[in-house]
């Protein structure tokens, strides 16, 4: 039964137990088609929280993710919504123009171009590891190097540049920072992005926009934007999926094994990297998208210039999707969805081939090279990021092999 009366819950929604998504979610679900929600700014605006109802809204028309026209929703504040013109923040017919110039560089063929670099910053990471201190911190010793060399290699890059903005994305990832900060970060990303782009690399997703650019395909906006994005999106994404990755492989062991001895075969692997995203997820929340019509969902009708928040991670646990939703289980059905991970519809990740790629061989490496590699502490004794970063992740991860 539904009830005729939306709640209003407060952003950040309270956690789950050891990274396990926040129970309000279901909650909400069976009860309510839709909910309000409280965000840190105080504005009040729909919360989405079933598969069927968080698909539709990504991919309908007339839901926008152009919300820097004014009457913004400020979850997190000033941030990603805050900059015109970046990948982000469009509408096809504008976003398809942007995006096709993107594609290329994120395909499988790139993502598998890519892997052997990947792989040999997980090698030397390792190195390093079994020759430094056993127990170790997982997360300070491979889960954040190894997700920062990758998008270094992937936007070309060097390291030392990059490690300027590290500070900056933090706040960017922080829901409830005060708006002033966030306002200034953005602003030292933009700056960032126009360093990068005054001597531009010569290949990569970055040389592919500024030729876009130097041949009117995309505007100034649109260049520097989607620049600021990529480098927002490159790395921190895929560092909490390998520390979860590492903490739910060791808490079922049964799965590890049989993975350890799959042998060369990459599909194994594929296929627990799919599970893994989907049971944690990554992110608590997801950008919000604005109504530019009157849409009736579910016999309640979304006015005109109404926000919505349609948390991806809320779709992929949904019981009327996902059998067992709270079970850890390789061999799911493709019917079930697994790619609602990473979104749908026109926004779906643009990285997901290189997410997946990055984990499956961290992942691997890491038990390829230490096979007796597990948690040096209980698994309710890892700590884990408060709820209100964006990111579902171990702050540290105690590992002993
Ligand atoms: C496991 C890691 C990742 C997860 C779970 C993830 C998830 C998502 C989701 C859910 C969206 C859609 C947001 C929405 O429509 O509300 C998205 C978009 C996006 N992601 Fe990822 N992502 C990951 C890794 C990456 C990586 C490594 C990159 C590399 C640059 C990346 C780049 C992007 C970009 C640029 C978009 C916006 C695409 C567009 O607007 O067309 N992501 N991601």
């Amino acid at each position: 039964m539904n009830d005729p009366t939306p709640p209003t819950v407060d952003y950040p929604l309270p956690s789950g137990e050891h990274g396990a998504p926040s129970p309000l979610f279901d909650t909400l679900r069976r009860e309510h088609h839709l909910a309000r929600i409280r965000t840190a700014s105080g504005q009040v605006t729909w919360l989405v929280t079933r598969h069927a109802d968080i698909t539709a809204i990504a991919t309908d028309r007339r839901f926008s993710r152009d919300l820097t026209r004014g009457n913004t929703v400020a979850l997190p504040r000033d941030d990603f919504n805050a900059v015109p013109g970046g990948i982000f923040n469009l509408d096809p017919p504008d976003h398809s123009r942007v995006r096709r110039i993107l594609q290329p560089h994120f395909s499988p063929a790139a993502a598998g171009a890519l892997q052997p670099a990947v792989a040999a910053h997980a090698h030397r990471l390792i190195d390093a590891l079994a020759q430094g201190p056993n127990p170790a911190d997982l997360v300070a010793a491979y889960s954040r190097p190894l997700a920062l060399h990758m998008a270094c290699e992937l936007m070309r890059v060097p390291a030392e540049q990059r490690a300027r903005i590290v500070g900056d994305l933090r706040v960017q990832m922080d829901t409830v920072a005060p708006s002033v900060l966030v306002g200034s970060s953005t602003a030292h990303l933009l700056e960032f992005a126009d360093e990068v782009l005054a001597t531009p690399p010569g290949s990569g997703p970055v040389a592919a926009l500024t030729r876009a650019h130097e041949a009117g395909t995309i505007s100034a906006d649109e260049l520097r934007g989607t620049v600021m994005y990529l480098f927002l999106t490159s790395a921190e994404p895929v560092m909490g999926p390998t520390t979860t990755g590492v903490y739910t492989l060791t808490r079922h062991p049964d799965i590890l094994h049989r993975l350890q001895d799959s042998g060369d075969s990459d599909e194994p692997w594929d296929e627990a990297v799919w599970e893994l995203l989907r049971f944690h997820h990554n992110s608590n929340s997801s950008l919000p998208r604005v109504a530019t019509e009157d849409v009736t969902l579910s016999g309640t009708t979304i006015r005109r210039g109404d926000h919505v928040i349609t948390p991806f991670v809320a779709a992929s646990n949904d019981p009327a999707r996902f059998k067992a939703p709270h079970k850890f289980r390789t061999g799911r059905a493709a019917a079930e969805d697994p790619q609602v991970t990473f979104g749908s519809g026109p926004h779906y990740c643009l990285g997901v081939n290189i997410a997946r790629m990055h984990l499956r061989t961290a992942l691997r490496t890491l038990w390829q090279r230490l096979p007796r590699l597990t948690l040096a502490v209980k698994h309710q004794d890892v700590p884990w990021e408060p709820r209100e970063f964006l990111f579902t992740r171990p702050t540290h991860l105690p590992v002993v092999w």
